[in-house]
């Protein structure tokens, strides 16, 4: 799948460079041509064990890119993975300002059939506000999902290559289906607040200890609703109408 990762700080490198390694091709884009040069040079700006070898032999065999040109990065991507900063201001909020500004960037170069995917931390509501923006910008409707990052840094490889829950917020199956990959992995699919429909994929065992955390840092979605109704379900995959 052609993959673009927007914002090439500790999380899309991670995401874009084993997302290639998987056989994906991957362009990351950053708005810091700096970063971008040294980047292209092999030279790997965070620490993070196994990374360099893992983004010069990815970048060697052709399936990753790194970019400072939006219409560049996402031209024919299928799915476009936010990874920008969010910063907390004064009074706690998340800054939104680095995700609405890639959003206008990338939203006039997007695929047909492009889905927008935020991965960077957000708060409430986020979503719809980033498929306003895009809308904004595109002069047309953008398939959007949430995909929440769990990497401890150190064992980030390791945690995206192995996640133990991979947890997916959408409004369409048809996201869904694209996002949800590898079968073996637990997936927790969850509706935004106010959605016509609810899309609850499993297996995912509410009582495994593991889950809550994944839970817990889905501020922004329906938890408590949704938690009590996982409860006494751990395995087929359902979707019930409101
Ligand atoms: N670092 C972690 O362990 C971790 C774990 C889970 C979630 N998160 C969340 O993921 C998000 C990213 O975190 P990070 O640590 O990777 O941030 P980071 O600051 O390391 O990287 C962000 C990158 O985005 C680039 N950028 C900013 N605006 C841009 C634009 N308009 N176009 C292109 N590139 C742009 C910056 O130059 C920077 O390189 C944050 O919301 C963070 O809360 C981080």
């Amino acid at each position: 799948m052609k993959i673009s990762i927007i914002g090439a700080g500790y999380v899309g490198l991670v995401t874009g460079t084993c997302l290639a390694d998987s056989g994906n091709e991957v362009a990351c884009l950053d708005n810091d041509p700096e970063k971008i040069a040294a980047l292209r040079q092999g030279e790997v700006p965070i620490y993070e064990p196994g990374l360099t070898e893992l983004i010069k032999n990815n970048a060697r065999a052709g399936r990753l890119r790194f970019t400072d040109d939006p219409a560049k990065a996402v031209a024919g991507a299928r799915c476009i993975f936010i990874c920008v900063g969010t910063p907390q201001r004064d009074d706690g909020s998340a800054n939104l300002e680095y995700v609405r500004a890639c959003c206008l960037e990338i939203a006039p170069h997007l695929a047909e059939d492009a889905i927008v995917v935020v991965k960077s931390t957000v708060p409430v509501g986020a979503n719809r506000q980033v498929a306003s923006w895009l809308k904004e910008a595109a002069g047309r409707d953008i398939a959007t999902a949430s995909n929440p990052e769990f990497l401890k840094e150190g064992a980030a490889i390791d945690d995206f290559t192995k996640p133990d829950r991979v947890v997916v917020g959408a409004d369409s199956e048809d996201v869904v289906a694209v996002l949800a990959g590898d079968e073996s992995v637990p997936l927790l699919v969850v509706e935004e607040l106010h959605c016509a429909r609810r899309h609850v994929g499993i297996p995912f065992d509410y009582a495994d200890p593991n889950a809550r955390p994944a839970l817990l840092s889905l501020r922004n979605f329906e938890t408590k609703s949704l938690s009590g109704r996982l409860g006494d379900r751990t395995s087929t995959p359902q979707d019930s109408p409101e």
